[in-house]
């Protein structure tokens, strides 16, 4: 069977560790070449451990990349947009898992990230990559933009409810508990063993830069104006995200309501799973139990004493929050099934 050739720029990092780990075991994706500059030559063992003795590959340099089918981006925010006209010429298809061109609108990127944006003319080329809500386009498109991890996952546990017109657009609230592998590899301060190990820490309770992704594209996708608090608090865990999404309904809403709203959009979804369950350890999501798979996992409650219909999501940040969403984007692009390669469970316990 002939594969796809992919190559991954950035592979010696979080995002591209996990493409590595995914691609290598995918039926109809042969991975080419990673890029590295501080590992240069160095087999992908030495940077991503639980890789060894599963491939022969080693890191290049972005200047030494060939041609491919498709080549992913796995660069801190900023740095594809530098790199896109050296890229282009090498794939048709091109995923960029950063946030360069997740937004529309030049002047909100420069809005919330604080710079200027190099390459403006691109992004209304680039498609959005979140499959749930956005396949058709993602079929067609060439050039992706994957969403960032909180964005997602509070995107896709938001849709449903504001598609079938179950809650208010302009008084929603996430609170999102972040883990510390979302900040990428690089070590800082904030990272350092004595001052991550054991924290609840308030460190974005407003202003969070997925505001923009989110109020965008739930708009775009629902045809409604939404606006979104977002609050983000880092706990001591490595993987894994939930947001607990405050929302006003419109009307009184009943359990069944909201069930009904869930399973209209996403009854045919392999990848979100709604939890709400009366028995059990585990009877909302949970990011724990996710590690490693490319679910999305979102329950809810309806809160009778406030009129207040509580959301609940949780994914892994590196699976559905970029490279598993990466990947079922490229199956969707390429026209294969779009679970291959990604069809398997976190684990238990762990
Ligand atoms: N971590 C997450 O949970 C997560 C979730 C969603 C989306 N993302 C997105 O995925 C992207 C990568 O994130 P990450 O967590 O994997 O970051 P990371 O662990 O810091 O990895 C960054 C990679 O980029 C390379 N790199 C850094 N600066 C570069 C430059 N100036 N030129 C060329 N290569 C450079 C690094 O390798 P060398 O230094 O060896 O070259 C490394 O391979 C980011 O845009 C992020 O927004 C991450």
């Amino acid at each position: 069977m002939t594969k796809i050739k992919a190559s991954i720029i950035g592979g010696s990092g979080y995002a591209g560790g996990e493409l590595i780990r995914l691609l290598l075991f995918h039926p109809k994706v042969e991975i080419q070449q990673v890029t590295s500059r501080r590992y240069l030559n160095e087999p992908i063992g030495l940077v991503h451990p639980n890789l060894r003795g599963l491939s022969q590959l080693t890191f290049t340099s972005i200047d030494k990349l060939q041609p491919a089918d498709v080549i992913f981006i796995a660069l801190p925010n900023g740095n594809s947009m530098a790199i896109f006209s050296k890229v282009k010429p090498l794939a048709r298809k091109i995923i960029d898992l950063g946030a360069d061109f997740r937004l529309n609108q030049a002047n909100l990127w420069q809005t919330w990230y604080r710079q200027e944006h190099q390459r403006p003319d691109l992004l209304t080329k680039f498609v959005y990559g979140l499959p749930e809500v956005n396949r058709q386009a993602i079929r067609q498109a060439d050039w992706l933009a994957c969403g960032g991890c909180e964005a997602m996952v509070s995107i896709l546990t938001l849709y449903p409810v504001i598609k079938q017109g179950l809650i208010e657009t302009d008084d929603i609230i996430i609170d999102a508990k972040m883990s510390s592998s979302q900040v990428g590899s690089q070590p800082s301060w904030s990272s350092h063993h004595p001052e991550r190990s054991g924290v609840v820490r308030s460190y974005k309770p407003t202003g969070h830069r997925h505001t923009a992704e989110i109020e965008e594209q739930l708009s775009v996708f629902s045809h409604r104006q939404v606006k979104v608090s977002v609050s983000a608090t880092s706990l001591d865990m490595v993987r894994g995200i939930l947001v607990t999404i405050h929302t006003k309904p419109k009307r009184t809403l009943t359990d069944k309501d909201v069930w009904q709203a869930y399973r209209q959009v996403y009854s045919k979804e392999p990848f979100i799973r709604i939890i709400k369950q009366s028995r059990g350890l585990y009877r909302y999501p949970e990011p724990k139990i996710l590690q490693g798979s490319n679910y999305c996992d979102i329950g809810f409650e309806l809160d009778k004493h406030n009129n207040r219909l509580v959301l609940i999501g949780a994914i892994d940040n590196l699976m559905k929050g970029t490279a598993g969403t990466a990947v079922q984007s490229l199956n969707i692009m390429f026209g294969f099934d779009e679970t291959l390669g990604l069809k398997f469970p976190g684990l238990h316990p762990v």
